[in-house]
């Protein structure tokens, strides 16, 4: 992968990002600074409508910051087009969203496929066999032809974090993964997270309420009032 050595895979300095509303702008984050390097897990709290999601919406180039430096994975994303985006999105980070955005038409094991294929590394061969790999990493190697509305949330979340992390991306992103999940399913899923963590040396930015996701993570930071700050986990 791209980024090498002590690197860090996110560098971000003075990041500002507001919304207009009427012919105000709102600011969400403000002046925002941090670095995560390869392999760490990073988790980010605040309350509702603090720009959790704005945040990780920036660093995996969904949406564009107003101003400030933001260099991820490599790629500086304030001066990339929309196809240099699309193609840092494919080769570089791993969503997991916490409505699982799993595609309705398309089984388990598909999901996994697609997201594999549009890399172009894989072949429909190697796809399918990276599928199924990462759904028995899941717990899932019996539903992989299942479809997504005969599973139950917390299943639909597992191939959520399968098609994720199947390509191995340096960077995942999960906002609010295990948001609704029972506790024992959440804590199946911070297990399997931190596993495959090990097994690829991905680095982890994650959005959660979870106390447990935070006393397992290298680092905490909490946005207030559009700041990050660095944030004691208490469990
Ligand atoms: N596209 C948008 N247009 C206008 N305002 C927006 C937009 N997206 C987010 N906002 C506003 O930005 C602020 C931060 O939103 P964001 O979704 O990042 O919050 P959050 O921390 O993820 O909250 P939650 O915990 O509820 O998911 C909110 O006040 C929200 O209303
Ligand atoms: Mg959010």
């Amino acid at each position: 992968m791209s980024s090498a050595g002590n690197n860090p895979l996110i560098r971000i300095a003075g990041l500002h990002k507001g919304y207009r509303s009427g012919n105000r702008v709102l600011p969400v984050l403000q002046d925002l600074d941090l670095e995560v390097h390869p392999g760490e897990f990073v988790v980010i709290l605040g309350i509702s409508g603090s720009g959790k999601t704005t945040l990780l919406n920036l660093i995996g180039g969904i949406d564009r910051a107003d101003r400030g430096t933001l260099g991820v994975c490599g790629v500086s994303l304030p001066g990339a087009s929309e196809t240099d985006l699309a193609r840092f999105r494919r080769d570089h980070i791993g969503f997991v969203f916490q409505s699982y955005n799993l595609l309705p038409t398309l089984t388990a094991r598909e999901n996994v496929e697609a997201a594999l294929e549009v890399t172009r590394i894989y072949g429909r061969r190697m796809a399918r066999l990276r599928a199924d790999e990462f759904l028995t990493a899941v717990g899932l190697a019996d539903k992989a032809a299942a479809f997504p509305a005969e599973l139950s949330g917390g299943e639909q979340q597992r191939v959520a974090v399968a098609r994720a992390l199947a390509k191995e991306p340096p960077l995942v992103l999960a906002d609010e993964p295990t948001g609704n999940l029972d506790s024992e399913t959440g804590a199946e899923i911070w297990d399997l997270m931190h596993r495959l963590r090990r097994k690829s040396g991905a680095a982890f930015l994650v959005v959660t309420h979870d106390p447990r996701a935070a006393s397992l993570a290298d680092r905490v930071f909490t946005i207030v009032k559009g700041y990050l700050q660095p944030t004691t986990p208490v469990d």
